[in-house]
């Protein structure tokens, strides 16, 4: 169930569970055991994607097991919508020179895949060793662009997703579980 199911916001929209804490606990904890096996040895950076991403970095770093440095990213994207268009903007960059390390973007959800297109192409500019990605869930199914997470934590349908770090017009960002809202249901009392 989880705490918020059935629970309706100001425009009616009902949430229904996705994924309980328990089952985000599992998958975060599984890609941070990949990445400490992967990353032995080597200077990691981790890239956060804000906002959406902040809950699931704070939850990973704490399950990894090797020496890291974090710093954030925050991209704006132009067009009408949910929908992100073709230009992306950066709007606050990375302080840390990542030239010669190893970068791993962290991000909450893949789904047309512009968003991290423009991100890896970007952080290459400044030579680093290697630049992957790890993402949350994955709309695999939306995708426009080919891009793949390396590490990935559940692939989805395509629904539209709240909670732990993921927003709704900036609401929701605070629930501890993920819930979908569900289509068509918009503004109905
Ligand atoms: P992309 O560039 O089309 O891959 O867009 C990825 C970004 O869109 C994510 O970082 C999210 O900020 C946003 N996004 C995509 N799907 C959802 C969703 O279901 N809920 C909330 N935000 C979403
Ligand atoms: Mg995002």
């Amino acid at each position: 169930m989880g705490f918020y199911t059935g629970v309706k916001d100001m425009e009616g929209c009902p949430l229904n569970l996705l994924l309980s804490r328990e089952q985000i606990a599992s998958i975060v904890k599984d890609l941070a055991d990949q990445i400490s096996k992967d990353y032995r040895e080597k200077e990691l950076v981790l890239v956060c994607i804000l906002k959406g991403a902040f809950m699931f970095l704070s939850d990973l770093i704490r399950h990894l097991r090797l020496p890291v440095q974090i710093d954030f990213v925050r991209l704006a994207s132009y067009g009408a919508g949910t929908k992100t268009s073709g230009r992306i903007e950066i709007t606050k960059d990375i302080e840390i020179s990542i030239k010669g390390k190893d970068v791993l973007i962290i991000e909450d959800i893949i789904d047309s895949g512009r968003t991290l297109q423009f991100l890896k192409d970007r952080l290459s500019l400044s030579n680093p060793r290697s630049v992957k990605i790890c993402a949350l869930l994955d709309k695999k199914a939306r995708r426009e662009v080919e891009i793949e997470a390396d590490y990935l934590g559940k692939e989805i349908d395509n629904v539209f997703v709240v909670g732990y770090g993921i927003d709704f017009n900036e609401t929701y960002r605070h629930l501890p579980e993920i819930y979908y809202i569900t289509p068509g249901n918009q503004r109905k009392k």
